[in-house]
């Protein structure tokens, strides 16, 4: 059959509540014209994250029932050790309450002025707790990842040449290197196995520990399956583990591909720095058995962990984002081409050229979907990016729209409809207008900042 149909039945439901276009119009003013400040029951669908939006499953809601909330030593956390340890084969593997919350952990001990971090492309929290201890976050995507349209296979690769020249460049300053999969912020594309390796053989020539953000890590192995030479015939779970046993550690949030709506943790081969780290998370999160979650969270995700590499699921998956965008491509809506795993990206700097991009054209392509449709998403471009740590302001490197999927949770009708309200704002697509900010915080402004539309 060609229709690949979603691999499950629906238990329990959560109404939608329905909107007016008018009624949006206003709801939107009041929110300052930032989607992160509506309230979530003015939104019809909400593609603002796939972050801790997904459907739990009925085992994952039975599981939860197991939790064993002991301050130390629960069985919950063991279960959440050996799921984590049965993909990722870390020495230490750490709870935290989500990704950020591991990012701030491992960069308060590796971070500091003077220190360069270099990535694919970090992702914005993690970006931020790298300078937030006076270090610097690099960008070392390939050429191909930076370009919407071009055509690749895995458009999430690090530039090895420029990882060999800036480790050369910075040396001692590095105190290690990065790699994020899915690339998030620059479309949800994968990274190669191939790449993994070689980011993980330059970091260790150079002395350096390699660490894995493996957010999207089913996703992407998913990918690898399908696109890398001689992958084809191998499981999952083999690919994953593949990836992450040339890493010395990795951040995950279990918002991604662990099912959850709440966790994360921090994986380290390293002992001393392992031991540190557990330090600080008594300090911030917790003790080393629960950092921060109930024992029914670990249940969760350790549950969560055994269904995310269900191939059967990550091929409906990717495959409902390949529909919606070959959908906007039969409309002429330009996208971050091929579908990433996660989310849909719309190309808004190709699509409204007549909004500059310090006029946020992803800021107003993402207004208008809202109020035409109710449909949330969000600007990943000059509003997140575009702030330079000088104060001044340049255009990211792309001004994109992201449709991000939550998992398991809308069906293909949702999809349909957001295609429709897509072909509606084709039609009045030129009249649309840039907005400027007019009160911004002194960092992530995308999260509160204000808006006024331009006349
Ligand atoms: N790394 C990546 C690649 C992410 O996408 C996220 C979160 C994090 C780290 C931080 O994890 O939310 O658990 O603290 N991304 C969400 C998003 C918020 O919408 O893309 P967290």
């Amino acid at each position: 059959m060609k229709t690949i149909i979603e691999p499950f039945r629906i238990k329990a439901v959560e109404p939608i509540r329905m909107t007016t276009a008018a009624e949006r119009r206003e709801k939107l003013r009041g929110a300052h014209y930032n989607l992160f400040l509506l309230h979530s029951r003015d939104v019809m669908i909400d593609l603002l994250t796939d972050s801790g939006t997904g459907a739990m499953s009925a085992a994952q809601w039975a599981a939860m029932m197991q939790g064993d909330e002991s301050y130390a030593g629960s069985p919950s956390y063991y279960r959440f050790h050996e799921a984590v340890h049965h993909l990722m084969p870390f020495r230490h593997i750490i709870p935290t309450h989500q990704g950020r919350a591991a990012e701030a952990i491992l960069f308060s001990l590796l971070g500091g002025k003077g220190r360069h971090i270099p990535s694919n492309t970090h992702f914005d929290t993690t970006r931020g707790n790298i300078e937030a201890t006076g270090a610097r976050a690099h960008d070392l995507l390939i050429a191909e990842g930076r370009d919407p349209a071009a055509d690749h296979p895995f458009k999430g690769n690090m530039d090895i040449a420029r990882l060999r020249e800036f480790m050369a460049e910075h040396g001692d300053n590095v105190p290690c290197v990065m790699l994020t999969i899915t690339n998030n912020a620059g479309g949800g594309q994968p990274v190669s196995l191939e790449n993994i390796r070689a980011v993980a053989e330059i970091a260790h020539e150079f002395g350096k520990p390699f660490f894995i953000d493996g957010c999207r890590f089913a996703e992407n192995a998913w990918f690898i399956k399908q696109r890398e030479p001689g992958q084809q015939g191998r499981s999952i779970g083999a690919i994953v583990r593949d990836c992450f046993s040339v890493a010395d550690g990795m951040t995950m949030s279990a918002k991604k591909d662990a099912f959850a709506n709440i966790g994360g943790w921090l994986a380290l081969n390293d002992d001393a720095l392992a031991e540190r780290a557990r330090a600080r998370l008594i300090q911030t999160e917790g003790f080393p058995t629960y950092g921060g979650l109930a024992g029914r969270d670990l249940e969760a995700i350790a549950q969560g962990l055994h269904e995310i590499i269900d191939e059967d699921y990550l091929r409906y998956r990717i495959r409902s984002n390949e529909y919606l965008i070959e959908r906007l491509d039969a409309l002429g809506i330009p996208t971050v081409r091929p579908a990433g795993g996660h989310a849909v990206f719309i190309d808004a700097r190709a699509w409204l050229p007549h909004i500059a991009p310090l006029q946020y054209p992803g800021q107003a392509l993402a207004c208008a979907l809202y109020e035409m449709g109710g449909i949330r998403s969000c600007e990943i471009g000059t509003v997140m990016f575009g702030r330079q740590p000088d104060g001044t302001e340049q255009p990211a490197m792309m001004d994109l729209v992201r449709l991000a999927m939550p998992r398991r949770t809308y069906t293909q009708s949702h999809v349909d409809y957001v295609i429709e309200v897509f072909a509606e704002l084709a039609r009045i697509k030129n009249d649309l207008r840039g907005y400027e900010i007019t009160h911004e915080p002194e960092m992530m402004r995308h999260f509160t900042c204000h808006f006024r539309p331009l006349e």
